[in-house]
């Protein structure tokens, strides 16, 4: 029968099926699933192991430009080589925009970044932030043809917030094209407004970075961005969601047929805004944008996993090193929250977090959890059939699982680029095991084996659901 490799006696379980079987895997794709397939150039041996589809993450920054004297932790090397660890086979990073530059110069950047340094493979959604007639018209358009299928707005950051004229402009693009559009739902105003009066109380601590964007500031953002998406017909992706009241919005929007899709992230499961507030400057380790709420609001966001109001489950990764005069502290003079790079890491802690926390202790099954974390990610971003599930003809990203493994969890299990991880001493019940990408064994018992220009840019297909 000639396979390259066999993986066998697994008990293999996809989005909506759990069943024992080999896989017989020949020129990177899954060729046969069946029982006994017998020889191969390499069989693994899963026997007592769990087989899932490789993780995709729609959720990925790297090497992102984050201001003057500020470096991302990670670049497409230790990106990727981290995702790996963690039992992610395909990432989606960002590529930014530069205000006054095309996105075409930003894609030659972002792909020479990548090229011949990529563990897994990557595909890339846009961030637009400079609205011209040029880009909307033809430029866009043409990408999209080119499999760059989504793109994500803003509606805070300086340099970055859009209007919401500009909003619906590229909304309009987006139903012309058939694009998704992903938006980052916080109001800049009300986060200017509250962050100016904090400063003038003398609070400048990275605690008060939670406090300058409450929850009406996303809860007020993700109702208008859906109202704007309602208005332009277009389906619209919320990122990053971080409490009840903003899920909610999403509900309400799909009780009434609309195309709203959201997105949730380790950081809402698993922190809130107390841990904000450590001694000196410790907090910073924890500032990213919606901040971490409360126990209310993790209970919330696992509601909103279990229940479907999420259809995926993704990690935010935005490193920034925390002892580093490039990191989060970079702005060291100004001492304000206000300065504090927004971002923290995840893309390797996300699979095992969700697997102990939420498949182990019962939360959420898993076939939930490979559709968060892979099928459904794959489908939203127009990477299925061909990702994000184990089926004949499907690429043959896999991660085998010990569901019984014991972790506690340290920055050294992780391989990114930063020097800390925000779940530090977590106790983690279930682990990957070994990472493969179209064929090839990138991470096994802990030890990094794939080469690192084996991963692969994906064009992508229109997301399914648009
Ligand atoms: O704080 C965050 N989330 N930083 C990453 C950029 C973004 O808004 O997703
Ligand atoms: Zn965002
Ligand atoms: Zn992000
Ligand atoms: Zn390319």
């Amino acid at each position: 029968n000639g396979f390259d490799t066999v993986i066998s006696g697994g008990r293999i379980s996809t989005a909506s099926d759990t069943f024992f079987a080999d896989i017989g895997i020949k020129d990177g794709c899954i060729a046969a699933l069946g029982m006994e397939l017998g020889d191969a150039a390499e069989v693994i041996d899963a026997a007592g192991k769990w087989v899932l589809p490789g993780g995709i993450d729609g959720h990925v920054h790297l090497s992102q430009p984050s201001g003057e004297g500020i470096v991302m932790a990670d670049d497409f090397e230790t990106g990727t080589r981290s995702a790996a660890f963690g039992g992610n086979t395909t990432i989606l990073p960002f590529c930014l925009q530069e205000k006054g530059r095309s996105l075409h110069e930003a894609l030659k950047a972002y792909h020479a970044k990548a090229a011949g340094k990529c563990y897994i493979d990557v595909a890339f959604h846009l961030i637009i932030s400079d609205v011209t007639e040029t880009l909307l018209g033809q430029e866009l358009p043409a990408l999209v043809e080119d499999g760059y299928t989504s793109f994500k707005i803003f509606m805070t950051y300086e340099g970055l917030a859009l209007s919401d004229l500009e909003m619906l402009k590229v909304m309009e693009t987006a139903r012309k094209s058939r694009a998704l559009v992903m938006v980052h739902a916080e109001n800049y105003d009300a986060i200017r407004f509250l962050t100016d009066r904090l400063e003038q109380l003398g609070n400048t601590a990275p605690k008060f970075h939670a406090a300058s964007r409450p929850i009406a500031v996303e809860r007020e953002a993700t109702h208008r961005a859906i109202a704007l998406a309602e208005i332009a017909d277009v389906p619209v992706m919320i990122v990053h969601v971080s409490n009840r009241e903003a899920m909610n919005e999403i509900l309400r929007a799909q009780g009434k047929g609309l195309k709203v899709f959201g997105e949730t992230c380790p950081q809402y499961l698993f922190l809130t805004a107390d841990d904000l507030d450590g001694l000196n400057m410790e907090g910073a380790k924890y500032v990213c944008s919606p901040p971490p709420r409360d126990r209310a609001s993790q209970l919330a966001c696992w509601d909103g996993l279990e229940r479907g109001v999420f259809s995926i489950f993704s990690s935010d990764h935005c490193p920034f090193r925390y002892d580093d005069p490039k990191g989060k502290l970079a702005l060291r003079g100004r001492t304000s929250f206000r300065w504090v790079p927004n971002g923290i890491p995840g893309v390797a802690a996300r699979l095992p977090l969700l697997f102990s926390e939420g498949v182990m202790k019962g939360r959420i099954d898993i076939h939930r959890f490979v559709a968060v974390t892979a099928t459904n990610q794959a489908k939203m971003y127009g990477l299925a059939p061909r990702k994000g599930t184990i089926a004949i003809g499907s690429d043959a990203d896999i991660a085998i699982w010990d569901p019984e493994r014991k972790v506690m969890l340290t920055h050294d299990l992780l391989h990114d680029g930063a020097d800390y991880t925000p779940y530090q001493g977590m106790e983690i019940t279930g682990w990957p095991q070994l990472t493969m990408v179209r064929g090839q064994v990138v991470v096994r018992d802990g030890i990094l084996e794939g080469p690192k220009d084996h991963g692969m840019h994906v064009v992508r297909d229109r997301s399914a659901f648009v």
